[in-house]
């Protein structure tokens, strides 16, 4: 255990991972950021007071007569201009917070601080941490120390980043095309990304990244935030003319949402921020924070067989048990029965909230099948929508008061389905009850959790949020071991505060691998492959009509954790062969792509990407032509993060890959290479055909590690 110690009145470094936040407490006011970026080094108290000094803004003409220093929360009479810290009233007063540091405790890379402003009568406490990866999170709470309301309308912390910071990237989308990069420059005013959904929505910013210019994976400075939540949300990027460059989030609270009443106090969503030189490091911060969580899947993520795009409502048995029969002959080692299982659920229409098993399609129960399911060697996963009710089911007919709504009329239904009011403790209560009861019957070992609709006029995001973790977090008590998948009609709901209580997320509905190659390549900005849901679909996807090869499916689907999703009955035994050949190749490749550091590369010219996984003695990289080349044949492809100083054999991975074209010699001759030369000089590869892939093992000889 690190000693406290106080630390109001002077600057503080706190460095990890080569990161450094150096932070200037010389004053009672908030803390303002001297540095955020790479670490210098251990600094002295006066290298440090020198740095503090040395960053206050000149004047210049017009500005107000006092030196401008923002903290990270920001206040007006600092003479901030930009998107203020925070923003609320009692009843039209007090809205202008001037906090006083009372004290500042720094406990290891944590500091914590403790302001409080009497004209407003609120306190404020700050956790500013540096974590093991180098991520900075932030955490604030606001207290109410008057005798009277007072309603918050936004809390938001920014740090700031260098005027070298002149290109923005973040992600954007909508359902089915979840995480696709948008890029411009960091122009003066506010770019604002705003999730006003009641959930982190397909379309979310997931980060925001301020850069030097032409960053890339592989280099180049940049900054991001991402704002963990999974309800309404800003992420943004901020440039004023007085020359501050900002990136901040918060939540977006609806009129009214947080009213807190003396003594009360509002936990705004955290925040991480990480610096890095270039996206593929700024990935990796993430991941190792993520893989640090005690909570983080420890077991090697299982093969998983889920039945929507086999069967989608039409339950029936005998079907089903072909399927699981044929799973596991080839492998599979979990059975997620999709939507479709509860009372009268025959369509999309209708059953939500009834979360009894239907008598109908399930005369017997879903026994028979998970027995089955079970002697054949897998687990049992079943699908939920927790926080959803159709408006015809019995829960909607006899509890009409527990749907969401701003008004007496309805919200417009959207996929023919209301919200359930889970702040409504008798609603929770019944569905934390029917939930438990359908798990405990069946041992269901993994919750496909869904939520499919945006929320309309929804009078409690902030509550209904909470109430989401707070469902998942007792189900997850009280059945210990039981995985929860996040999904929200496909890949709307990707935060990092859903992965507190969840343990991967369902990264899009549209399983068509080329459209995946750009969604989990964004995804994993984020969250490392093992949390990512992919799978191998039929030839031609349900949601593009394109045919692909198995290879170019099965290999887009490895670099996540790995599943099945297409109807096994259908395939020939050539095809069922070779599933059962990648499925093997994922056994014996899990270990690596859930552990391993994740690199990322492309050559616009010839539309190829390469992803990879890598740790020093191994690593696995596919290669990916998402269209055809300009050049033919292609020029040469580098592979990054191996180990400069050992030697390496180069091979093909895949049952059956002598379908690819021009293969050259050197890869069937006992070919060794030096990492620096794999990572600098690179290799000929076999042509591509647009929208196929090959899967590249690299394997360092043993005699030459370091
Ligand atoms: C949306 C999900 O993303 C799909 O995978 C499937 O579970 C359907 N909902 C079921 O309604």
């Amino acid at each position: 255990m690190t000693k406290p110690s106080a630390a109001a009145r002077r600057v503080v470094q706190l460095r990890s991972a080569g990161v450094a936040l150096i932070l200037d407490l010389r004053s009672t006011a908030l803390p303002t950021v001297v540095h955020w970026g790479a670490d210098p080094g251990p600094c002295g108290q006066d290298e440090l007071d020198a740095m503090a000094a040395a960053a206050v803004p000149p004047h210049v003409d017009n500005l107000i007569d006092v030196p401008v220093s923002h903290s990270v929360l920001p206040e007006g009479h600092t003479g901030w201009f930009g998107i203020p810290g925070l923003s609320g009233s009692r009843q039209g007063k007090a809205w202008a917070p001037r906090f006083t540091v009372n004290t500042a405790v720094q406990e290891g890379q944590r500091l914590t601080v403790e302001a409080a402003d009497p004209s407003t009568a609120l306190g404020l406490r700050l956790t500013i941490e540096l974590t093991g990866s180098g991520l900075v999170r932030l955490r604030t709470a606001v207290r109410n120390d008057g005798d009277d309301d007072y309603r918050v309308d936004a809390v938001s912390t920014v740090l700031p980043v260098p005027e070298r910071a002149g290109e923005l990237l973040d992600l954007a989308g909508r359902w089915s095309r979840e995480r696709q990069p948008q890029r411009g420059p960091f122009n003066m005013g506010v770019h604002l990304r705003e999730g006003r959904r009641g959930r982190t929505g397909a379309d979310a910013a997931t980060m925001v990244v301020a850069g030097v210019e032409g960053f890339g994976f592989r280099s180049g400075e940049v900054w991001a935030v991402h704002t963990a939540w999974s309800g309404n949300h800003r992420t943004w990027a901020e440039r004023t003319g007085e020359g501050f460059r900002t990136l901040g989030g918060g939540e977006s609270l609806l009129p009214g949402e947080i009213v807190l009443r003396p003594g009360e106090s509002y936990d705004p969503p955290e925040l991480f921020f990480g610096w890095a030189d270039g996206l593929d490091e700024l990935a990796s911060r993430f991941h190792r924070h993520l893989r640090a969580r005690p909570h983080h899947p420890g077991s090697p993520r299982p093969v998983n067989l889920n039945v929507w795009e086999a069967v989608y409502f039409d339950h029936d048995l005998d079907t089903l048990l072909a399927l699981a029969e044929r799973g596991a002959a080839i492998g599979v080692e979990r059975f997620v029965l999709d939507d479709g299982w509860f009372h009268r659920r025959n369509g999309p229409d209708r059953g939500l909230g009834d979360w009894f098993v239907d008598e109908q399609s399930w005369p017997d129960g879903l026994h028979p099948l998970v027995e089955r399911v079970k002697e054949l060697g897998m687990t049992f996963g079943l699908w939920v929508e927790p926080e959803m009710v159709s408006p015809r089911s019995q829960l909607a007919v006899a509890h009409a008061d527990w749907i969401m709504r701003a008004r007496p009329q309805l919200p417009p239904a959207s996929r023919w389905q209301q919200v359930l009011d889970l702040a409504n403790p008798e609603a929770f209560d019944h569905v934390l009850a029917r939930l438990s009861a359908v798990i405990a019957e069946y041992g269901v070992g993994y919750l496909k959790w869904d939520h499919n609709r945006d929320l309309i006029e929804a009078p409690g995001v902030h509550r209904q949020t909470l109430a989401a973790y707070r469902l998942m977090d007792e189900l997850r008590a009280a059945f210990p071991g039981l995985e929860i998948e996040s999904c929200s009609s496909g890949g709307a709901r990707v935060d990092l505060g859903i992965l507190e209580h969840t343990d991967r997320v369902w990264a899009s509905d549209c399983i068509d691998p080329l459209e995946r190659q750009t969604i989990q390549r964004w995804t994993s900005q984020l969250i490392p492959l093992e949390l990512i849901g992919g799978h191998v679909a039929s030839a031609v996807s349900h949601t593009t009509g394109r045919r692909h090869d198995l290879a170019f499916r099965a290999i887009t689907s490895l670099f996540a954790h790995f599943g099945l999703e297409l109807d096994l009955t259908k395939l020939d035994d050539a095809e069922t062969a070779e599933l059962a050949g990648w499925i093997e190749i994922y056994k014996r490749y899990r270990g690596l792509l859930h552990s391993g550091t994740l690199v990322r590369d492309e050559y616009p010219s010839s539309g190829r990407w390469l992803t990879g996984v890598v740790r020093p003695e191994l690593a696995l990289y596919s290669v990916a032509a998402l269209r055809r080349s300009d050049e033919e044949p292609a020029g040469r492809i580098t592979f990054p993060g191996l180990d400069p100083a050992r030697r390496y054999t180069v091979r093909l991975v895949g049952p059956n890959r002598d379908d690819l074209g021009n293969r050259p010699g050197w890869l069937d001759s006992p070919a060794r290479f030096g990492g620096a030369t794999l990572g600098t000089v690179g290799v000929r590869l076999p042509a591509l055909r647009p929208e196929t892939a090959m899967l590249i093992e690299i394997s360092a000889l043993p005699d030459t590690a370091p």
